[in-house]
């Protein structure tokens, strides 16, 4: 069966069989998903086989306070908090892991922070990493450490914007 392209979650998706190896991110996806994009907290942005979610990602406004931002990012006279973007989730089922998707749905996000952060601002993309494995997922992708919590990182929307530019197929 065909895997779609990122879409916005909606009401026909079937989100019951989801797996991606992390129960923290299975059961947001499950219990919290709709609800905080009904409500406008996160923008959550699925990949399907048919009707079944494969995979997923959600977005939200935040705003980080100036001191745990790494320097290179903070720069100047930083407003405090800082404008952001929560890169909140990323996940693939497990079944469909290492076909790319986790890569296009990154893609797919980090593209959308540039856009967002182009109309209304946002100086960062900043990420919580579950665990040590995902702390590694997002420093490989150019992610970097907050000053005081290994588990929050940052990388700029300059950053990003280049990066998706140069990496263009
Ligand atoms: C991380 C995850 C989203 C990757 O999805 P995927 O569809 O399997 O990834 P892709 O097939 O697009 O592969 C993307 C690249 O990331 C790499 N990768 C996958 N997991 C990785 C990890 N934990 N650390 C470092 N790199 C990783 C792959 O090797 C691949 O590298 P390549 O392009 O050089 O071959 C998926 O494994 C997942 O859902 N994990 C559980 C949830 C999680 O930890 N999410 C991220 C943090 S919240």
């Amino acid at each position: 069966m065909p895997i779609s392209a990122p879409e916005p979650l909606a009401p026909h998706h079937d989100l019951s069989g989801f797996d991606c190896g992390k129960t923290q991110l299975n059961n947001w996806l499950k219990n919290h998903a709709r609800r905080n994009d009904e409500k406008g907290f996160t923008r959550v942005m699925v990949v399907c086989e048919g009707t079944r979610v494969i995979g997923y990602y959600g977005l939200a406004p935040t705003g980080v306070p100036g001191p745990s931002m790494p320097r290179s990012i903070r720069t100047g006279q930083a407003p405090d908090p800082i404008p952001c973007i929560l890169f909140g989730q990323l996940a693939v089922d497990v079944a469909h892991n290492g076909k790319g998707i986790g890569s296009s749905l990154l893609r797919d996000a980090l593209q959308r922070c540039v856009d967002g952060a182009a109309a209304i601002g946002g100086r960062a993309v900043v990420v919580r990493a579950i665990d040590h494995e995902a702390e590694v997922y997002w420093q490989s992708n150019g992610f970097i450490p907050a000053i005081d919590d290994p588990s929050i990182l940052f990388r700029s929307v300059v950053d990003i914007a280049a990066w998706l530019k140069a990496s263009a197929g």
